[in-house]
């Protein structure tokens, strides 16, 4: 009842808000902070999969899910029974629709698609797969951690039954991020964690020397313990800067970037790009490799001069099976880029390959 904790109350609420208007969810009570996409689903794949997935159950997946879409399912299948069915990925990134939604049918519970891929940058179609799933009475899992950041996302116009997103690739911290989820379906989910704030009442039954619990209304339903109220904040802060650029800006710069960049990167001999080239298709990440060096190489040649790479296998390792590769070295822009710094990049490229 204290001053300061109402204004922090306030304050974390208020954030809750901000990030409901940011990606258009009708009410905030469907906004639940977590500490990153891999929370958000994990926490659908426990309170709402293992309670609502049987043997005969299908959920649909894509090969270029991040790790964080795959391993929960997974995981959980084995406990509940049901199956998991992967859509195909054409061989140079893009999904192959028709594998995804030939796979639907009465079995499909549940689909699951990154709007954005870590990898490639290809940007799916999560509208037409959620048309799919509703036909089919199945529910729509959209990972949207490399949209929300990157491009406007609206979960009303995607009709999208949940969205997971991450704080610290939207300029806010790390141990933060959110997962929107449609009212209806958050009301009749089991918790996810136990402890404080998710209860109304605990009371101990003398006679059953047990106690009897009720559950919290969402979203605190999903938020045991003390909840991470800097995090929250700090992450509406970021909205706050973003939504003053405009997120239409955001990917009309992001694309020009990556337009250039891959423009310039045709005159290297030795780099072979990886996933599509036309920026029609993707946002701001370029996967490449460099003949005769591992990616790992590829990101120190370049740290020595500034130049910052993510190298590896970028947490999705089925979507390298498909690319036929190991790993994969990748180029990725946001808002504080500039041509500049592509110019950079391409310079010691060129020097890498001297070298
Ligand atoms: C597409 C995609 N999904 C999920 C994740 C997992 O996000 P986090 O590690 O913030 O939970 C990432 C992170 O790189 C990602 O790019």
């Amino acid at each position: 009842m204290h001053t300061l904790s109402q204004e922090s109350t306030e304050m974390h609420e208020g954030a809750r808000e901000k990030i409901a208007h940011f990606i258009n969810a009708p009410d905030s009570s469907e906004i639940v902070f977590v500490r990153g996409t891999t929370e958000a689903i994990n926490l659908v794949a426990y309170s709402w999969g293992i309670h609502n997935l049987k043997q005969g159950d299908e959920v649909l997946l894509s090969l270029m899910e991040h790790h964080s879409n795959i391993v929960p399912w997974e995981i959980i299948s084995k406990l509940t029974g049901f199956s998991i069915k992967y859509a195909k990925v054409h061989n140079d990134g893009t999904l192959n629709y028709e594998d995804f939604e030939g796979k639907f049918s009465s079995k499909t519970k549940l689909a699951c698609l990154s709007h954005v891929s870590n990898v490639s940058g290809v940007v799916n179609d999560v509208k037409r797969i959620a048309k799919v799933a509703h036909d089919h009475g199945a529910l729509m899992l959209v990972d949207g951690a490399q949209s929300v950041p990157h491009m406007p996302v609206d979960v009303q116009d995607l009709d999208a039954d949940f969205l997971a997103f991450s704080g610290h690739k939207m300029l806010g911290p790390t141990g933060i991020g959110a997962l929107y989820g449609k009212k209806a379906l958050l009301e009749k989910m089991e918790p996810f964690q136990g402890g404080g704030e998710m209860i109304k009442d605990v009371s101990f039954n003398q006679e059953k020397g047990r106690c009897g619990i009720s559950w919290n209304e969402p979203p605190w339903k999903f938020e045991a313990g003390t909840p991470n109220i800097a995090g929250g904040i700090a992450l509406a802060e970021a909205i706050k800067y973003l939504e003053h650029l405009g997120m239409d800006e955001v990917l009309k710069h992001e694309i020009t970037l990556t337009e250039y960049a891959l423009k310039r990167m045709q005159e290297l001999k030795k780099v072979t790009v990886y996933g599509p080239t036309d920026v029609k298709l993707k946002c701001g990440i370029i996967p490449f490799g460099v003949q005769g060096l591992s990616s790992h190489d590829v990101a120190l040649f370049c740290d020595n001069f500034g130049v910052m790479l993510r190298s590896g296998f970028h947490c999705a390792q089925p979507l390298h099976q498909v690319f036929k590769l190991q790993s994969s070295a990748r180029a990725s822009f946001y808002i504080y880029n500039t041509t500049e710094e592509i110019d950079r990049f391409i310079d010691v490229l060129k020097e890498m390959e001297q070298f």
